[in-house]
């Protein structure tokens, strides 16, 4: 053959994909809309509350009435579900985490309200012991200071049900528990609420630095010692996956990777082995606040620093991601193109 029509690799590349159309036919699976946004809210006790969070830069905690007015707009924008984390502060925590979903529980008292006043929005609550626990863990404890797993869960999944029964229409268990999705279920189930309530796992959730500012605003640092014994360790490629066997097998509805940035590998490897389930990434506390400092300093723009974050968070298999951005990012999306 004669060397005309040898294609060579510098002529691929240029490949005639030269049109804003062609090249954003490149990239379709990584669009971003609405639907591919959960925003996390912190919800108090006292109904008027707005309560900056110091270490989050225009994250607030908010009281049920005061949280109607902060959604109204985001919803006229498009936004499509939030994930509920309650905080407590004149309630007492106790080994129990009896206030976790007592009648007086922040997020058992918003539930009916919200369903009321916004019927299209999907509400998913965040499980978890710690912000209710005196010591501040995610489970319970064995005399001997070991975790008392069947405790833990038996408790946990008791939470979930009576969110689910308030109305939550995902609950989304943060402990990382062994076994916590198969009890969830099995009460779900045993209730009359399997098929009406979904589970969201934090499957891969990594004993992360990047959570500090998130135990500020939930006022659930540990009183003593760290996650390390249920979280995964940062190179625990392996733990991750077995977690998302053992949560699939367990029957969880959706998977979620968090934090994400750093731990994308794990995105797609996850997506690739269970593309059937909508995969969450959190883009956690820690994460919000670098990327929003870094803006400041003037690393880069916000708006244009976020975009590719979230476009290689679409690439790198994420359906849904859980942002603090997200009233920022639906009012960009919401306004015309040559004004964001
Ligand atoms: C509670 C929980 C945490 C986060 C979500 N649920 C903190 C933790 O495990 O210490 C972190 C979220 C964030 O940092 O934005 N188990």
């Amino acid at each position: 053959m004669s060397d005309e029509f040898v294609v060579r690799n510098e002529n691929i590349l240029h490949s005639g994909m030269f049109h804003p159309t062609l090249r954003t036919w490149q990239g379709l699976q990584c669009n971003i809309g609405p639907e591919n946004f959960m925003y996390p809210v912190f919800i108090v006790e006292e109904n008027n509350a707005i309560q900056p969070i110091d270490s989050m830069p225009g994250i607030s905690r908010f009281g049920v009435d005061s949280l109607k007015q902060h959604l109204q707009p985001l919803i006229a924008k498009g936004l499509k579900s939030i994930l509920l984390f309650g905080v407590i502060n004149t309630l007492t925590k106790d080994d129990n985490a009896t206030h976790a979903d007592s009648p007086q529980n922040p997020v058992i008292k918003a539930l009916p309200k919200l369903l009321e006043w916004f019927p299209d929005l999907i509400i998913a609550c965040d499980v978890c012991l710690c912000p209710y626990t005196s010591h501040g863990h995610c489970g319970m404890f064995n005399n001997d200071g070991s975790l008392d797993n069947t405790s833990s869960i038996r408790r946990i999944s008791k939470i979930a049900l009576n969110y689910a029964k308030a109305g939550a229409h995902i609950v989304a268990p943060s402990d990382m528990m062994d076994g916590r999705i198969g009890a969830i279920k099995t009460e779900l189930v045993n209730n009359g609420l399997g098929n009406k309530v979904a589970v969201l796992s934090y499957t891969a959730k990594f004993a992360s630095n990047f959570y500090g500012p998130f135990r500020d605003a939930a006022k659930s640092k540990p009183a003593y010692g760290d996650r390390k014994c249920y979280q995964l360790p940062a190179g625990g490629a392996g733990l991750a996956l077995r977690a998302a066997e053992r949560d699939v097998s367990e029957g969880a509805d959706m998977l979620m990777v968090k934090p994400v940035m750093i731990y994308m590998d794990l995105v797609r490897q996850i997506k690739d082995k269970y593309p059937e389930r909508p995969m969450f990434v959190y883009q956690v506390s820690g994460e919000y606040s670098m990327i929003y400092n870094a803006s400041v300093k003037g690393t880069f723009d916000l708006r244009l620093g976020l975009m590719e974050i979230f476009s290689s968070l679409r690439r790198a298999g994420a359906d849904v991601i859980i942002s603090y951005f997200t009233p920022l990012v639906l009012h960009w999306m919401s306004q015309p193109k040559n004004k964001l």
